[in-house]
């Protein structure tokens, strides 16, 4: 048995426990959890003494709160599932004897949340059957649904993304293809197409329709922001006899995913809910990189290029980029590592001052001076402590952003212009851009995979979680636990650490 040393940590971080963590004793939603069939009890002991250093990496923070994975227990981590599957699974031969190795993990087995020593020592004394994990995703032997009698539906939700037809075509052809599940219908419009009269009715989809509809960005059953009204969204899938529906969409549209599968358990229905994350800002906690991220990004190092490209063949050339990102910093962050074009980033995590001699406009005329040219790579949602905030909120609640791009242009000529300095200022906003291209081969074949581990846990009973890819292995994760949190760009992590290092812009700038 492996050996592992650490200091007391007991108990629970929260009171509270998850419906369906435990056999109800009604309603039809059981724990699929590890505690529960776990066989290793064993204690591990530790060699060395315990780190005493608060953690640092890895983290997610919270409304400016670092929140790290060391508050995740195991039981948080517990995936529901609707009852025993009890169907042989049309893929049990593709999975028959195979246990875990390298690349694969079984079914009975489980992925680690923390992969240091470091990470797992600050556990505290804890049993290997403790350990925080995550279930691994993948085929089944047996399963809940009988695929000759499921019918599926699908329903995209919130902002574009790259990918989003490629996660329903695949949906769609493992459904189809895999197990046998002939009727799958996709709702229109986001979650009003769950609403019966408030956006067109739900079309029939067949591995001929979605066959090449991932050649184009966007999603073929169109999308909307906003909440509608979970009582009359559960009785409209009860009322077209869905078995299962898959969720594709953002923190706000997991929640609501989350709230139809909690009416669904409410009313004891066997309808399972199963999300595909999407975000294109990568802001989603614990599922690892969101698909169509790499895709966006990649669209966005595109006109850093360009901005690059146009300012060093101008006299005192400033290029101001502004990409996506509200509340996350990594369409900035990864656009920019991906040409080394950059010399500033931006970021909402990382506040920085304009003025004095730290700040960013007395950096850029040094950078301007000693190398002719910048290029500034600005997050929409940076700086916004520099200008009025603005009370309006979209659809989804989100909170609608000022123009700081607009703002530090109107500065950096203010400040050139008072110093009798020629400028020449470009500006560049790939914003919709960058979400509306179809995912490149790499987010393709992720967007076919997560789709497929979907399928998998859909079929096998599980619900109110969503596919991710934590530690670059396929896994269930509770909805509840994906949507507390934002993700964040850690100013103490190492990938903020790779961007100052590419730009060299200061530490601070403030
Ligand atoms: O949340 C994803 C996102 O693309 C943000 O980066 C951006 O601020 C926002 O959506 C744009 O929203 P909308 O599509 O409503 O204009």
């Amino acid at each position: 048995m492996i050996a592992f040393a650490w200091t007391a940590r007991r108990g629970r971080r929260r009171g509270h426990q998850r419906p369906g963590s435990r056999r109800r004793s009604t309603g039809s939603v059981i724990a699929s959890g590890y505690g529960r069939n776990a066989t290793n009890s064993g204690r591990v002991t530790r060699p060395t003494r315990p780190p005493t250093a608060p953690l640092t990496s890895g983290v997610v923070r919270y409304g400016g709160d670092v929140v790290t994975y060391d508050d995740l227990t195991l039981e948080d981590l517990q995936v529901r599932t609707l009852g025993e599957p009890t169907f042989d699974s049309p893929l049990a031969e593709y999975v028959a004897d195979r246990t875990t190795n390298a690349y694969y993990v079984a079914e009975d087995d489980r992925v680690l949340v923390d992969d240091t020593i470091t990470l797992l020592q600050r556990r505290g004394d804890i049993t290997l059957s403790e350990v925080p994990s995550y279930e691994p995703g993948g085929p089944r032997r047996k399963i809940f649904f009988d695929p000759a009698t499921t019918k599926a539906g699908i329903v995209t939700c919130g902002g574009l993304c790259p990918g989003l037809n490629d996660v329903i075509r695949a949906l769609v052809l493992e459904l189809f293809e895999h197990y046998g599940v002939t009727d799958v219908i996709g709702f229109r419009n986001g979650y009003a197409g769950l609403v019966p009269g408030a956006a067109p009715d739900p079309i029939e989809l067949t591995p001929s329709f979605v066959k090449t509809i991932a050649e184009r960005g966007g999603t073929v059953l169109g999308s909307s922001r906003g909440s509608q009204d979970v009582g009359v969204m559960v009785d409209n899938l009860v009322d077209k006899g869905v078995d299962i529906l898959f969720v594709i969409g953002g923190d706000g549209s997991m929640r609501g995913a989350h709230a139809i599968a909690e009416e669904v358990t409410r009313r004891g229905l066997p309808i399972g809910v199963v999300g595909v994350p999407k975000t294109i800002d990568n802001d989603i906690p614990l599922i690892g990189t969101s698909f169509g991220f790499q895709t966006a990004y990649a669209k966005a190092a595109e006109s850093i290029k360009a901005a690059r490209v146009e300012v060093e063949a101008a006299i005192n050339g400033v290029g101001v980029v502004k990409v996506m990102g509200r509340h996350a910093g990594f369409v900035a962050c990864y656009s920019a590592l991906a040409n080394h074009d950059a010399d500033f980033v931006l970021i909402p995590e990382v506040p920085f001052t304009l003025e004095g001699e730290n700040g960013l406009l007395a950096q850029l005329r040094k950078r301007v001076r000693e190398r002719g040219s910048a290029v500034i790579v600005l997050a929409e949602g940076a700086g916004q402590d520099l200008i009025p905030a603005s009370r309006r909120t979209d659809a989804s609640g989100n909170q609608i952003l000022g123009d700081f791009s607009g703002f530090l242009r109107a500065q950096i000529a203010r400040d050139f212009k008072n110093r009798d300095e020629p400028l020449t200022l470009r500006h560049f906003d790939p914003g919709y851009i960058i979400r509306s291209v179809p995912a490149d081969p790499a987010d393709s074949v992720y967007c076919t995979r997560l789709a497929q581990a979907a399928v998998h846990a859909a079929m096998a009973g599980r619900t109110d979680m969503v596919v991710g890819r934590p530690r670059h292995r396929f896994a269930h994760l509770p909805i509840e636990e994906v949507t507390k949190r934002t993700q964040q760009v850690n100013p103490d992590g190492d990938l903020w650490l790779s961007v100052m290092e590419s730009t060299a812009q200061p530490l601070t700038m403030r």
